[in-house]
């Protein structure tokens, strides 16, 4: 869901009414509606119908639906993922699943700067953290550009491409069948609030129409869970000449978040980004420590007893833990608790500023690590706070 009505290009004055090109032809509307329709929607004009199908292929997926690691010993691991990745030919085939539970799937994906295949994720609303790269995810909503610290959304349904301008690529991807949304308590009446950690000029919405005209076949993967398919065309898919609603992708940087600090040591409510159901998705910013006499600004020793933890590090030096580098991600299951390297909470005391940059996902139902991750897995994590 996006955190504001959007329209771009050209719609008539009324819903389902007859709206024609300047030589008369009748346009093709159509409804995209979350939750049976009574969830957030949007309406678009095609230049062709989105049901011109010539041929329905089934493909093997891709990346291949995630199985589980071999080694399913309880306990906590720290994943290697930049540099560790063989780029793909694109986002999708760059991918590499982390960890999934019936909620939500994590990946990492690395690819190179060509354009990507056109993709519909049918099945789950995706997110992604831009950690490398740049460029403009197209759509049929439009042009909507990227770069580096870019959390882009993108609603389930949303036949899109991404389009690098640059050679290395490198996104932390969450996918989930529920809306991905910005949480209801920093809204009211579709405002976002004074309290809120962001506000409606933070996020970017798409600029450009496509308005391709473009009567050739082209492929379409559409995915739902594990099935895809391939879909042809005979048509340019990104034909909309006007569109409008609530439900679009859009892109926020995380360099736009503000954070909030206090006297002491705040808890991670305040980093909350994103909701879901089953999760919630925060970013650790550069901020301002905790100032009240005394304070050990280095986190506590925490066990989160209902969540799995995934930590993201994008850049900084993440103060709490040593050896954890950029593109490393960990995962604390629940029932193990978890805390500051040796010595970090001393050092910490006095302390005013962090430079951290993380994402971090939190997962209600327990997470399953799957077996791509295993060569990423550092097995001496567990017993490194001792070291
Ligand atoms: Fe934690």
């Amino acid at each position: 869901m996006a955190p504001s009505y959007h329209r771009l290009g050209e719609v008539p004055r009324k819903r389902h009414v007859a709206f024609r090109t300047s030589e008369g032809e009748l346009l093709t509307e159509e409804v995209v509606g979350t939750e049976g329709f009574s969830g957030t929607y949007s309406i678009l004009y095609h230049r062709y119908a989105p049901t011109r199908v010539l041929k329905v292929a089934e493909v093997e997926p891709v990346p291949p639906a995630p199985t589980p690691a071999n080694d399913t010993t309880l306990r906590h691991h720290l994943l290697r993922t930049l540099g560790a990745l063989t780029p793909g030919a694109d986002e999708l085939a760059g991918r590499t699943w982390l960890a999934w539970n019936d909620d939500i799937r994590i990946a990492v994906s690395a690819f190179g700067p060509e354009p990507g295949r056109f993709v519909r994720n049918g099945g789950a609303d995706e997110l992604h953290f831009v950690h490398q790269g740049a460029g403009t995810l197209e759509s049929v909503f439009g042009r909507l550009a990227y770069t580096e610290g870019d959390y882009v959304a993108i609603p389930k349904g949303t036949t899109h491409r991404w389009v690098p301008t640059t050679s290395g690529n490198h996104h932390f991807v969450v996918e989930s069948p529920a809306t991905i949304r910005l949480p209801a308590r920093y809204q009211h009446d579709g405002q976002l609030l004074e309290h809120a950690p962001y506000w409606e000029r933070d996020f970017r919405k798409p600029t450009e129409l496509i308005a391709a005209d473009d009567p050739s076949p082209y492929d379409v993967w559409v995915r739902v869970g594990d099935r895809t398919a391939v879909y042809t065309l005979d048509h340019n898919p990104l034909d909309v000449v006007g569109w409008d609603g609530h439900l679009y992708p859009y892109a926020f940087s995380i360099h736009d978040f503000e954070p909030i600090s206090g006297r002491q040591h705040q808890p991670p409510h305040v980093h909350q980004t994103f909701e879901l159901a089953g999760a919630v998705v925060c970013s650790f910013v550069p901020r301002r420590l905790d100032d009240g006499p005394d304070v050990v600004t280095a986190p506590y020793n925490h066990a989160n007893l209902d969540s799995d933890e995934i930590l993201y590090y994008v850049s900084g030096n993440f103060f709490s833990r040593r050896g954890i580098e950029p593109g490393a991600v960990t995962l604390h299951p629940r029932g193990i608790p978890h805390g500051p390297a040796p010595g970090v909470a001393e050092k910490s005391i006095g302390q005013t500023t962090t430079e951290e940059l993380a994402v971090m996902v939190d997962t209600f139902r327990p997470l399953t690590l799957a077996a791509t991750a295993e060569p990423l897995d550092d097995p001496d994590y567990p017993t490194s706070w001792v070291r």
